[in-house]
This record gives structure tokens, C-alpha cells and sequence, in this order.
């Protein structure tokens, strides 16, 4: 499977719906870098509706995680649980933030740095050593 242009090791972890959510993530955010990198008419609203998508999306994969982690007793569920709640807070900030200012530059920094960034670090850290426990489903 060929990586983003981001770099996400698929390596990191092992439970297959779980890394099809990881890879579309990534999918979507190069979506949305494709947007903003394309002005036109359709530009404003192209950007509010991929972006809404992924934050359901994103909603979706830590409630799929965080039901693995519960049925597996994974070790550090209330941290890693707490994280992924700070994170759609943080989503839903930036999201809002779009929808009121339309700040071309503040969502280009927040979705192809910040968040990218934080789901490396993430996957690579809280996600490494949690979903070795969800390998038998
Ligand atoms: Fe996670
Ligand atoms: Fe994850």
C-alpha cells in the first residue's frame, strides 16, 4: 500500500479496519489540500463540506478505537480516550473557525501541519501500543 505524502507508516498498527481509517484520513486530508490549493467559485463551500466530513469521519474512528480498546481492557483507555476528545474539540474549533471567518491561510496551517502532525504523532504513540490488543478481531 503506497504511503501519503506525508509519510504514514502503515507499519504502526495492525487491526485492519483501524488502518483503513488511519489511511482514509490521510486520503482525505490531500483531498482537502487539493482544494486549497484550487481557487474557484465552489472553493469556500468545497472546503466547508470536506472538512465537516472529515471530522465525522474522525468522530467515527475514535468511537470504532475506543469500543476496541474497551472490549480488549486495553491499558491507558481513560488518556488515550481523553485525547481523542481534546482532538474533535480542536477539529470543531478550527472547523467553526472556518465557517466564521473564512480564513484561507489559519485552515491550510491547521489541516496540512497541525493536525497531520498530531495524527503521526498519535498513531505512532497512543495507537502503537494500544491496537496490538485488538489483533484477534
Ligand atoms: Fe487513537
Ligand atoms: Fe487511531
Amino acid at each position: 500500500m503506497p504511503n501519503s505524502p506525508f509519510g504514514h507508516d502503515t507499519a504502526h498498527t495492525v487491526h485492519t479496519a483501524i488502518e483503513e481509517d488511519h489511511q482514509e484520513v490521510f486520503r482525505r486530508i490531500d483531498q482537502l489540500e487539493q482544494v486549497l490549493r484550487t481557487p474557484s467559485p465552489e472553493q469556500e463551500s468545497l472546503i466547508s463540506l470536506h472538512f465537516q466530513a472529515l471530522v465525522q469521519h474522525q468522530v467515527d474512528h475514535f468511537s470504532r478505537e475506543e469500543e476496541l480498546m474497551q472490549t480488549h481492557s486495553c491499558p491507558n483507555y481513560l488518556r488515550h480516550r481523553q485525547e481523542h476528545r481534546r482532538v474533535i474539540r480542536e477539529l470543531q474549533t478550527a472547523l467553526d473557525h472556518w465557517q466564521q471567518y473564512t480564513d484561507i491561510d489559519a485552515i491550510r496551517t491547521y489541516l496540512v501541519d497541525v493536525f497531520p502532525n498530531w495524527l503521526h504523532r498519535h498513531i505512532a504513540t497512543m495507537d502503537k501500543v494500544a491496537l496490538p490488543y485488538s489483533k484477534v478481531l
